[in-house]
């Protein structure tokens, strides 16, 4: 029997099954992410991954045997979709029959989708969520970002001033966000972006140093630690 929810995603039991396990031998993990991220042969890439907290931009599908978040703007992509597990042979793992998809390539694991459905995405304008922080914004802000800004140029015509002692040539670590939706969908970080972010203060694993950063996603959320390099060493 499958699963139906109404406008969202379709699993197989055999599917559901392998989530439930997966969530069975990670037990301090109460969901699984799905998403799409542009990536592989033909253009986006599907993931998993565990997740023990949802983003406030989350789609939230649950079955009863299992929780799923997906971010809205892979939703988009993922509706209507039937999410199954198959064995076959030497191969076994969970495959999406994806209306959206126009083609896919032959490992299954990437896909292409309508010139015109990737137009309508493209030309939503993207935003911005910084969440509340003491200092910055008590309330939390949310705006457009332009396409050829980073984050944090678009936080500083805002009014967000965030620190950025080296004027944005990626050698402070001033500048560091916790990028909370929305980090799949970022290029990769260079060695010396890496390299800096190992100093950064409350560093975590969706860091990001935000002159370097152009969001890819509808709505990307920032979180600001509480504290930057300069502010910890000044205290010290
Ligand atoms: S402002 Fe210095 S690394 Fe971003």
């Amino acid at each position: 029997m499958e699963k139906f929810i109404p406008n969202g995603l379709q699993f197989s039991d055999s599917a559901l099954n392998h989530f439930s396990l997966m969530l069975e031998e990670n037990s301090d993990m109460n969901a699984i992410r799905i998403g799409v991220k542009k990536a592989g042969c033909s253009g986006y890439e599907y993931f998993f991954e565990f997740a023990d907290k949802q983003s406030e931009a989350d789609e939230v599908i649950n079955t009863g045997s299992c929780k799923f978040f997906i971010d809205q703007n892979s939703f988009k992509f993922l509706k209507g979709s039937m999410v199954d597990y198959a064995e076959e042979g030497f191969n076994k793992g969970i495959k999406f029959h994806n209306p959206n998809a126009k083609s896919v390539c032959g490992c299954g694991e990437s896909f292409n989708i309508d010139n015109n459905q990737e137009a309508s995405n493209i030309s939503l304008k993207k935003k911005i969520k910084i969440l509340p922080h003491e200092e910055y914004c008590p309330e939390g802000i949310t705006f457009e970002i332009n396409n050829e800004e980073t984050i944090l140029e678009a936080c500083l015509r805002n009014g967000i001033r965030i620190e950025h002692a080296c004027e944005m040539s990626c050698a402070c670590t001033t500048c560091h966000v916790i990028v909370e939706n929305g980090f799949n969908a970022l290029d990769e970080a260079t060695e010396e972006e890496e390299d800096l972010l190992d100093k950064a203060w409350g560093l975590e694993a969706n860091s990001r140093l935000s002159c370097q950063v152009y969001p890819k996603d509808e709505l990307t959320v920032i979180r600001i630690p509480k504290y930057t390099l300069n502010q910890v060493s000044e205290e010290h």
